[in-house]
This record gives structure tokens, sequence and C-alpha cells, in this order.
């Protein structure tokens, strides 16, 4: 049984920092147009039970406002706010998104800014297919995908009030934005898929993100069939 070990008071006097570095975001922006209104489902009730793991991906590639959409409704920051509850308030997710084909953005790995709503390039790849198999050992059908979210963790900002509990926050808000990614992508008729199964050091090599691990990724596509 998972026992609490919340402290009763270890914040730190002053105000908390603001942990959306500048510095973080580097190299060059793009900015994402404004997520569409015109959804294929928007009843909670049938996308809740129309959400499964997809993964047959058709090569139809997929658009900038499907992309836009999805980060939006996953992790766009507005007044303070997100689109899923924030343990401690502590923010503490980098969305990473590596896009292999969608409309007019080149191939290659880029971080989410969650209150420009926008993407900073990392840096470009031509081919990454080997380096996939190998990070997701042999899942074939994330090479696939249009594109991948990846929930990388800052473990400054969950564990800045409770430092004992920061991954246990992290963890628990990375389930609340991989079911927005879901059910976004389900009302959009893309497939998606949660994945945890992959080595840790290399997709941290891959995305650059050594200093946020990766947590959990949603390979996103089009549909090839309703499976
Ligand atoms: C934390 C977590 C990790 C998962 N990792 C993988 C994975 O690495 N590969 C995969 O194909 N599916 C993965 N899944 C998807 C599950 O296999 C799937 O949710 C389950 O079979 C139920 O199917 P449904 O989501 O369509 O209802 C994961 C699901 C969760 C919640």
């Amino acid at each position: 049984m998972i026992k609490s070990t919340f402290p009763i008071t270890t914040s730190p006097e002053g105000p908390k920092p603001d942990f959306i570095d500048p510095d973080f975001y580097t190299g060059k922006e793009y900015s994402l147009p404004s997520p569409s209104d015109r959804l294929v489902e928007e009843n909670f009730t049938k996308l809740s039970l129309q959400r499964r793991s997809r993964r047959a991906y058709s090569k139809a590639t997929m658009t900038r406002k499907q992309l836009s959409y999805l980060l939006y409704y996953a992790y766009h920051e507005e007044d303070g706010h997100l689109p899923v509850p924030s343990g401690a308030n502590s923010k503490s997710l980098r969305l990473y998104v590596c896009i292999f084909n969608v409309l007019d953005m080149e191939k290659g790995i880029y971080k989410y800014h969650p209150r420009r709503h926008s993407l900073f390039l990392v840096r470009r790849f031509l081919d990454a297919t080997e380096e996939i198999d190998k990070i997701f050992l042999g899942q074939a059908f994330i090479q696939k995908a249009s594109c991948l979210i990846a929930l990388g963790i800052h473990l400054p900002s969950s564990s800045y009030k409770y430092p004992s509990e920061g991954e246990k926050l992290s963890l628990l808000e990375a389930g609340h934005v991989g079911q927005q990614i879901q059910l976004a992508s389900e009302s959009l008729m893309l497939a998606s898929c949660p994945v945890a199964k992959y080595r840790q050091e290399a997709i941290d090599q891959f995305f650059q993100s050594e200093e946020t691990p990766i947590a959990y990724v949603f390979p996103v596509g089009t549909r090839e069939s309703n499976f």
C-alpha cells in the first residue's frame, strides 16, 4: 500500500520561483495555429466510451492544426491554469514533440512552450528509424505514427514544496495529460497509444531530455482502421 509521506510543512520561505525557465526554450520558434474548434466528436460521454489504445496508423499526414489542438488541450497554460490538475500547482511536466509526418513541419525534436503555445526546435533529423526501434524495444507501430508527444519530468518543480513527493506528483500529472491526449486524439478521429516501455537512457539521449527525463510517450497518427 502507498503510504503518504507528505511532510506537514517544508515550503521554503519566500515566493515560489517560476519554473518555466526561458533558458529551457532555445532554438528556432514555430508558432502553432489556433486550435480548431471544429471537432469530429465533442460529446464527452461518447469520447470516453470510444477511447482506445490505437496502434494502427495510416500514411496520411497529420496537420499542424491537429497537432496544435492536441498540445493545447494537453498542456496549454492560460491565466495560470492548465487543462489538467497539477500537484502542489507545480506544473512539472515538459512536453517534447518528435515529428515524423506533420504537414509543413520538418522532421525533428521540438519542445512545447505551454504559455506561448509554440514549438521550439531542438534538432532536426532525416531518418530516426533505427534509433526509434532501439529505444522502444522493437514496438514497430511507433515508427508509423505522425508524431510522438513525450512527457518529461522537471523534478525541481514537483519536489519544491514537498521534497519527498516530487516523482509521485509528476507521474500523477503525467497520467492526467495522457488522458487529455487520448481524448483529444479520439475527438479528432486520430489514433494514439500510451507507451511506457522504452530504454530510459536512450530516450533521454534522443530527446535531449536528460534534465527532464521522459516518463510517458504518446505516438499519435492518422487512423488506418478502427483498431
Ligand atoms: C502506463 C501505461 C503504459 C503503457 N505502455 C504501453 C506500451 O509500452 N506499449 C503499448 O503498446 N501499450 C502500452 N499501454 C497501453 C495498454 O496496453 C492499454 O491501455 C491496455 O491494453 C488497455 O487497452 P485500451 O487502452 O485500448 O483500453 C500502456 C498503458 C498504460 C496505462
